[in-house]
């Protein structure tokens, strides 16, 4: 492998009550091998060593009244002043389910960023004052609830790490995959050529490149509409992906 960079390419900052929940995440072969790489950079701060008195507590019952516990600000500014003071000022973004969802154009945008804190939210809620004095933006990954917003990091980074050229990969093959153009992917076949009772389309098999081009556009629009009517709603057909729709038969060779 060539020398590591002087600054990793993207770093992450992770504040969370559960730093250890993310080892065998970030130990695992490609991310492991991007950080030790030096081309990706997680930092953890345990949000714990924050916490208020003895007990180190970090959470308090609402205003209000009402079930559960509220995760409080102060705890979350001081952890957050302590990165930036060690590392360097970061993006900073709370993860709870109502913020804004998260999406492959999300992920191209927060790669730019350089350095991301995620602030993992727990309990029941995080005290409003988290996401509008201390952070920059909320994301949610979808909608229903975790129990707190670590798997949410782990989606993230892996989702913004593999856009980063040489971290998870080539970090080019971003432009015909699902999403990226509000599409889905082509569907894809290896051998062996028959598999129970299902054979590969026989266009693949052609050799001519033009017309596998072609029918893999048809397909992956087909697939959109079956699937995810609602991506069209919001990248409509083009003109020539209408073309190239009309032009088909309807059929799957
Ligand atoms: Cl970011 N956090 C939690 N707790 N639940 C979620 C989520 C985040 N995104 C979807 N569900």
């Amino acid at each position: 492998m060539s020398d590591p960079p002087a600054r990793p390419l993207i770093e992450f900052e992770l504040v969370t009550l559960f730093p250890e929940l993310f080892d065998g995440f970030l130990g695992a072969s490609l991310l492991g091998k991007a950080i030790a790489a030096g081309l990706l950079a997680v930092h953890r701060t345990a949000l714990r060593d924050f916490g208020a008195g003895r007990h180190r507590s970090v959470d308090d019952t609402p205003y209000g009244g009402g079930p559960g516990m509220i995760l409080r600000a102060p705890p979350l500014a001081a952890a957050l002043q302590s990165l930036e003071a060690a590392r360097g000022s970061a993006h900073k973004v709370l993860l709870t389910p109502q913020g804004a969802l998260f999406s492959q154009q999300k992920a191209a945008e927060l790669a730019q960023r350089g350095r991301v804190a995620l602030i993992c939210g727990r309990y029941e809620g995080t005290d409003e004052r988290v996401g509008t004095v201390l952070c920059d933006e909320q994301i949610s990954i979808g909608d229903y609830v975790l129990a707190g917003g670590e798997l949410a990091a782990a989606v993230i980074i892996e989702a913004v790490a593999r856009l980063v050229p040489g971290v998870l990969g080539c970090g080019l093959s971003a432009v015909d995959e699902s999403f990226s153009q509000g599409r889905l992917e082509y569907p894809q076949w290896t051998r062996p050529l028959s598999f129970q009772g299902e054979t590969v389309p026989s266009i693949l098999l052609s050799g001519d490149h033009k017309a596998i081009d072609r029918w893999r556009k048809i397909e992956g629009l087909r697939r959109t509409q079956q699937r995810r009517p609602d991506l069209l709603v919001a990248h409509p057909l083009t003109d020539e992906e209408k073309q190239l729709l009309a032009g088909s038969d309807g059929g799957d060779t």
